[in-house]
């Protein structure tokens, strides 16, 4: 079979990557793709949000399967026009990717149906959001409505910073629309751990956990980014939380979708934390990590093709979800300086040391082929996964992998993973 995928980071690489494992798929397309995932897939020149271009490419190229690695399209509602033009694809339709394009939406759902979550209130006006500071005790949480990169949420120690925040989001419109709405919500203390989960729209699956680590600096410094690292699975989800999250977390939320109208199909990323109380839910994205991927499918011994087709015919119940029982850890290469400035176009080398190594994997998110050589085109340039028979051992062979791949301005952080310190 012919498959499509839609994205250009490490984590469509990992899915690209798990999809050339099926010995049902003949040929994987990649749109846009990027200079790694060619190796594995045909790159096709059109954009993440080029619904129709995609859907267009898709008919004449009798793709058989499009598997949407991206939350922009999925929002947008890539999923729909796909479905009108009679195309087999993976994802929630835009009428249930809302649960990660407005973080309003999700927080009223969680609400209304019981599920976990930090108190809360919404605003759609600053003079309101602003009179409500007065009466909050800090940190406290400020969260643009929508999409916004993984930036639009700032945690305010005080009145001021609060204020500040209201300002930035919802007058500056420094995340655009996606700050008309904001939510307040109460500020939240444990360790994070993200499970991704397949659904049909009555079945989910929940995959082996994750965590990621947000922060751009060591010891949970910087600014946030999109992910610098993760490692799986998370000693720190223990029985007693999955089994907690089984029951109250992730079949309700599936179940509430079902009832609003809004069938979730496709991947459930939940965001949670472990408080004291118990595990919480942070978030919810309509689609795989990124870095989560990197370290979850590598270890996924189920066909993902045989997962995502189960999702799409609703018959999710009947299938086996199996994970090899040891560990991974990605550390994510990035250029110096981001989030903010970075330099692009520096030559990177090392990169066919990984080739033939069975427990090694060095995933693309932001490079380009120039001139014959692989530069770095991007803010997160590579994501390095090992694994390992523990997290420790995954930890120590990733980071030597690190030192395999030379570019200017590297950067990354040293501390992925350490946590697993205090429990192995
Ligand atoms: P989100 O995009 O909602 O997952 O938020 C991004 C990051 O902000 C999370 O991974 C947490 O580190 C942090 N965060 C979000 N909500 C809270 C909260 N209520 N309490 C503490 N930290 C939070
Ligand atoms: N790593 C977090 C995310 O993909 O949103």
């Amino acid at each position: 079979m012919k498959v499509l995928i839609v994205g250009s980071g490490g984590r469509e690489h990992a899915i690209a990557v798990s999809v050339a494992k099926s010995p049902k798929v003949d040929k994987i397309y990649c749109a846009p793709g990027n200079a790694g995932i060619a190796s594995v897939a045909e790159c096709v020149d059109i954009k993440a949000m080029e619904l129709e271009k995609l859907a267009d490419f898709a008919k004449e190229n009798n793709i058989d399967l499009t598997i949407v690695g991206m939350d922009d399209p999925l929002v947008a509602g890539i999923v729909d026009v796909f479905e009108e033009r009679g195309l087999r694809v993976f994802g929630p339709r835009k009428n249930a990717a809302i649960i990660e394009g407005s973080k309003v939406f999700s927080k009223n759902l969680m609400k209304k149906y019981n599920i976990p979550t930090a108190a809360y209130e919404t605003f759609d006006n600053p003079e309101a959001a602003a009179e409500y500071l007065e009466k909050c005790s800090y940190p406290i949480v400020l969260k643009a409505d929508g999409l916004a990169l993984g930036k639009g949420v700032l945690i305010c120690n005080d009145h001021d910073e609060a204020a500040k925040g209201i300002k930035t989001i919802m007058q500056d419109k420094q995340f655009g629309s996606a700050g008309d709405r904001i939510v307040i919500e109460e500020f939240l203390t444990g360790r994070e751990v993200s499970v991704l989960c397949y659904c049909d729209g009555k079945t989910i699956k929940p995959m082996t956990s994750a965590q990621d680590h947000k922060r751009a600096k060591d010891n949970d410094e910087g600014l946030n980014t999109g992910g610098m690292g993760t490692f799986s699975p998370s000693p720190f989800y223990d029985d007693e939380a999955r089994e907690f999250c089984e029951k109250y977390v992730f079949q309700p939320t599936i179940d509430a979708m079902a009832e609003e109208g809004r069938e979730f199909k496709g991947i459930l990323f939940v965001g949670l934390i472990l408080t004291e109380s118990g595990p919480k839910v942070l978030e919810y994205n309509a689609r795989f990590g990124d870095p989560e991927a990197q370290v979850v499918l590598p270890r996924m011994k189920t066909d993902i093709i045989d997962v995502v087709e189960a999702c799409i015919d609703g018959r999710l119940d009947e299938t086996e979800l199996e994970f090899e029982d040891n560990a991974a850890v990605c550390v994510i290469l990035a250029s110096d300086g981001y989030p903010e400035k970075y330099e692009k176009g520096k030559v990177i080398s090392g990169l066919e040391k990984f080739d033939g190594k069975d427990d090694y994997y060095v995933f693309h998110s932001g490079t380009a082929e120039k001139d014959g050589n692989i530069v770095t085109n991007g803010g997160r340039v590579l994501g390095v996964t090992a694994k390992g028979g523990t997290l420790k051992e995954a930890r120590k062979k990733a980071y030597e992998a690190t030192e395999w791949i030379g570019f200017e301005n590297k950067y990354m952080r040293n501390d992925i993973g350490k946590a697993i310190n205090e429990v192995e």
